[in-house]
């Protein structure tokens, strides 16, 4: 038996005794005991009542494979996407950078995981993934342009992911230079992109999502910055559902990146723009955010002349920020 099975059985929230948890999974009373506490391990609180059984308060938004496969050949046809669903791994990206070698062009690569135990975000950080809160996934693909032509390709993530987020009724969704997804002057998900491969050729190319869904404010976390999620700002989403749309967002989008490149992308940046017009600050560089160039630089008018900030390892900060 595995907890995942046993997670299905109280994922709608309601109690189940134990006596039926043991026949429907056929396992002993003891087993399903010890599942307990594996699920209590992973996070995940599980209430205990004498006569009623047990429950997971507020119940679980599984990830379900079957509706992402189907969404998924519903939305692409065309497509062929090579899916891996983990019921935890140590990052959805390291696993993607791993299995690089053997891709083939034209093919899409997704590998989705309920929790990461070495989640990483941008500069080095690590990213929290608790288990089944989030969304957590990985998009890979083999790019024959060579590194130099994906320029401007986070700025296309981060317009696909904000467009999906408000299709899917997300409102007020914005974008920080180069793809943080910001809600409500918080940080709800972030980007990592990876390239591994030949710097003038052949590239695989992964682009890992973090979204926080279901992350309650009150429960503590390690994350450092002030952060949001879609359920502390009051939207409930399926996360199969979700995860379908953002992830087929991404597939066309790229597709379309990789025809007629960033510029196309740039117009559907300002709907998002959460510097545009804000003083910012980056290494050295202190002025106010104009906006983003047709290559995805982003534009600082440092009084009257034009600096542009390469994508990359850059952080830019509101300026009166303290960090
Ligand atoms: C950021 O720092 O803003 C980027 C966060 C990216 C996190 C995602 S979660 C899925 C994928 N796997 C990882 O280890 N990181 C990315």
């Amino acid at each position: 038996m595995s907890s995942v099975s046993l997670i299905d059985l109280l994922s709608h929230g309601r109690f189940v005794s134990g006596v039926e948890l043991a026949e429907r999974l056929s396992v002993s009373r003891t087993t399903i005991w010890k599942q307990l506490n594996n699920l209590e391990h992973k996070g995940i609180a599980v209430e205990k009542v004498r006569g009623r059984g047990y429950r997971i308060p507020g119940g679980l938004s599984m990830i379900r494979l079957e509706g992402l496969r189907s969404g998924l050949a519903f939305l692409r046809p065309c497509d062929v996407v090579e899916l891996r669903l983990f019921d935890e791994v140590g990052s959805t990206n390291s696993f993607l950078v791993g299995d690089s070698g053997k891709w083939v062009a034209n093919n899409f690569y997704l590998a989705v995981a309920e929790a990461q135990t070495s989640g990483r975000g941008r500069r080095g950080k690590e990213w929290f993934s608790p288990y089944a809160k989030n969304l957590y996934f990985s998009l890979g693909f083999v790019f024959e342009g060579g590194f130099d032509s994906l320029d401007g390709l986070s700025v296309v993530v981060g317009v696909l992911l904000a467009e999906a987020l408000s299709n899917e009724g997300v409102s007020g969704v914005e974008l920080k230079w180069p793809n943080d997804i910001y809600l409500s002057g918080r940080k709800l998900g972030g980007v990592l992109i990876e390239l591994a491969g030949e710097f003038n050729s052949r590239c695989s190319v992964i682009v890992g999502v973090g979204l926080n869904v279901d992350l309650d404010s009150e429960s503590s976390n390690p994350i450092d910055q002030p952060w949001t999620s879609l359920k502390a700002e009051g939207v409930r989403v399926d996360r199969t559902e979700l995860l379908t749309k953002l992830s087929a967002a991404l597939m066309g989008g790229v597709s379309e990146f990789l025809r007629i490149g960033v510029g196309g992308f740039v117009e559907r940046w300002a709907a998002f723009d959460y510097l545009k017009g804000r003083c910012v600050k980056t290494f050295g560089v202190v002025g106010l955010a104009m906006g983003i160039k047709s290559n995805g630089c982003l534009i600082i008018d440092c009084g009257g002349q034009e600096v542009l900030i390469n994508s990359g390892e850059v952080s830019v900060r509101l300026a009166d920020d303290s960090d």
